[in-house]
This record gives structure tokens, C-alpha cells and sequence, in this order.
């Protein structure tokens, strides 16, 4: 990130919900390193108190609680809607999900039409894609929705759009794609494939594939998601914008497994069980031109680099936690 980023960032109040999470945590840390006054709201639900870094105030609960996040979003100036029930816990229990996805999205747009923070953004997933008829997928190509928790994020995704053009509420939307990298704890039931591979491999025991493993992903550092994020908060053409977060490139679960044993030094025993109910997306990579274009912004990390940083965290904190 620039030092204009730095400049534009630093100082202003923030809030983040979600904080407590995998890429909320890593937004809060940069925002806090940046010298803004980051204020975390989180239930704690997949999130750790742990992750939310020093120097940042933390307000546990739940962003389905209207009076609270309207008190919330009064105080700061910028607002990070990371709060979510993730795609396992949506697929078991999407009323739950609707609550805090939906719900929630729309008590923070609605204490943002109140209060008037200078930016809204919007953490949505690519999972609203669905199975692409083509790849790599733009923002407007169709949607698919093939799970309750696509459908939960596309329907937060759209009272953002909605408020923006109904009220004039300055919002923007990142769809990210597989984000990965340290502080995605494998002992989070709901973390991605990556952590949980690297968990197995770590551990010695053979990698589960559901299905033939040749099903594609495109795989995000979250360094770069980082990255990405905050220039939706202060450019000031991404207002009103949708945009895909990813790297263009194309990785399939088969690759991903050696990659992993290849970072971890150890040779990755892979078996093959069935698919689950939410392996439903064959093929995913996202074209990632439109917020190159507009936000200047590419990807700096490749999948191997990535995967280094990442087993370096992960032997750090297997070693810490053993201490
Ligand atoms: N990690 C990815 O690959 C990925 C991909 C696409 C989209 N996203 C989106 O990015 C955001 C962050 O995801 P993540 O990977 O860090 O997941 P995460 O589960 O680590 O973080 C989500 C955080 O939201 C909190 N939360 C859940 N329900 C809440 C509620 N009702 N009130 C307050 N807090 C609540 C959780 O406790 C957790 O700390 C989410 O909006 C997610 O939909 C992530």
C-alpha cells in the first residue's frame, strides 16, 4: 500500500465487524499499523479475540443487534462489513444466515443512511457466480446462485447497491475469491481448503479430496485481498462499484495438494472421498481486470509465495502454542 493510503487511512475512526475473523483481523491489524482508531465489532462466532489487534477497542456482539451497530456506525467515519456466517454454517442453518448476512447488512446500511460515514464497504464472494458458463468471470456476467450462503451475500451485495442508489450512500463491494494466508486458524471447523490441507499434510495424514480434485479455485493471498479492500474505502472510483478480488489464475485441487506438500517439504498423500453438498462450483477463476483498471490495483503474491508465508505462520504458531 502507498503512503496516500497511509495518509487517507491514518487517524480516521473506524469500524470493522467481523474483526475478530480471518481477513477482518487482517484489516483491522493494517488499519491499526496505519494509525486509524479501529473499533472491531464481533460475536465471536468462527472469530477470536485474539486475532483483533492491540490497540484496537473490541465491542462483542452481533451485528443483528440494530441499536448497537446504529450507535457504532455514528461513532466512525468509515465502515468494513466483514460480519458473517460462513458457507458450512449457511448451508446448515440458513435462517441463521439470512439473520446475520442479510440482517445484519442491512442494520449497517441503515445506521449508515443515518449517520453518513464517508464509505461503506462490503465484503461479498465470488460464490455468487455459481457454475461460470465461461471463464474467467467479469462482475457482470450472470449470477448462478447454487447455495443459501451465495444468495445471503448477493442479497447483502444488493441493498448495498440499493442504498447507493436510492439514497446516495457511498458504498463498495469486493467479491473475494478463496482468500488464504496466515492467521487462517486450521482450527477453525469453517476455515478453506487451504488451512485444512496444510493441517493434514502437517500432521502426517492423507490430504481428503471431495471428488476427483479437479475442480479449479482461484486462490488469493490475503495480503492482497488486504490491499484491495482498502482501496475500495478511500478511491474514489470505487464508489457505487462492484469488483472481483482474485488473480486470474486458474488452480485446481489436485495442483493445490502438491503445492502444499511441496511448502511443507513433505510429500502430500492424497484420498478421494465424495463430494459434500457445497461442492457444488466446478470451475472459478474471476477476471480481475476491472479493479486493475479503475483501482490500480494487481495481486503482488503468487500461489507458491503465498503458501511459503503460510507454512512459516503455521509452523510459528504450532511452535507457539506448544510453548
Ligand atoms: N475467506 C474467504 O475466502 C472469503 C471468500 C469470499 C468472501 N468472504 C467474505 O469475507 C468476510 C470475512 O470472511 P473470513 O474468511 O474472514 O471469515 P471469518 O469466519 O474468519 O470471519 C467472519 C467474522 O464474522 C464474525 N461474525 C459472524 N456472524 C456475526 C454476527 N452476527 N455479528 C458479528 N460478527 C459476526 C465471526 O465471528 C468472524 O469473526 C465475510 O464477509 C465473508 O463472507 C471471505
Amino acid at each position: 500500500m502507498t503512503f496516500s493510503a497511509e495518509r487517507a487511512l491514518g487517524g480516521r475512526r473506524i469500524l470493522v465487524t467481523g474483526g475478530a475473523g480471518f481477513v477482518g483481523g487482517a484489516v483491522s491489524r493494517r488499519l491499526v499499523d496505519m494509525g486509524a482508531r479501529v473499533t472491531v465489532l464481533d460475536d465471536l462466532f468462527t472469530g477470536k479475540a485474539e486475532t483483533i489487534p492491540t490497540g484496537a477497542q473490541f465491542v462483542q456482539g452481533s451485528v443483528t443487534d440494530h441499536a448497537m451497530v446504529r450507535d457504532l456506525v455514528a461513532e466512525n467515519s468509515l465502515v468494513f462489513h466483514m460480519a458473517a456466517r460462513n458457507i458450512i454454517a449457511s448451508t446448515a442453518n440458513p435462517r441463521d444466515d439470512f439473520e446475520t448476512n442479510i440482517g445484519g447488512t442491512l442494520n449497517v446500511l441503515m445506521a449508515a443512511r443515518e449517520s453518513r460515514p464517508d464509505r461503506v464497504v462490503y465484503t461479498s464472494s465470488t460464490s455468487v457466480y455459481g457454475n461460470p458458463r465461461s471463464i474467467p468471470i467479469n462482475e457482470d456476467d450472470g449470477l448462478v446462485l447454487l447455495s443459501p450462503y451465495a444468495v445471503s451475500k448477493l442479497g447483502g451485495e444488493n441493498y448495498c447497491t440499493a442504498f447507493y442508489e436510492s439514497y446516495g450512500l457511498p458504498v463498495a463491494v469486493v467479491r473475494y475469491s478463496n482468500v488464504y494466508g496466515p492467521g487462517q486458524r486450521p482450527d477453525n471447523p469453517y476455515c478453506g481448503v487451504v488451512s485444512k490441507f496444510f493441517a493434514s499434510v502437517m500432521a502426517g495424514e492423507p490430504l481428503m479430496i471431495h471428488g476427483d480434485g479437479e475442480q479449479t479455485r482461484d486462490f488469493t493471498y490475503v495480503d492482497d485481498a488486504v490491499d484491495a479492500t482498502l482501496l475500495a474505502a478511500i478511491h474514489p472510483r470505487a464508489e457505487g462499484e462492484v469488483f472481483n478480488v482474485g488473480t486470474g489464475i486458474e488452480t485446481s485441487i489436485n495442483q493445490l495438494a502438491r503445492e502444499i506438500g511441496r511448502a511443507v517439504g513433505r510429500e502430500a498423500r492424497v484420498e478421494h472421498v465424495d463430494r459434500r453438498d457445497i461442492d457444488n462450483i466446478r470451475r472459478r477463476v474471476v477476471n480481475i481486470e476491472k479493479i486493475r483498471r479503475m483501482l490500480h490495483w494487481v495481486p503482488g503474491t503468487t500461489l507458491d509465495r503465498g503458501l511459503d508465508a503460510t507454512a512459516v505462520w503455521l509452523r510459528a504458531s504450532r511452535e507457539g502454542a506448544g510453548r
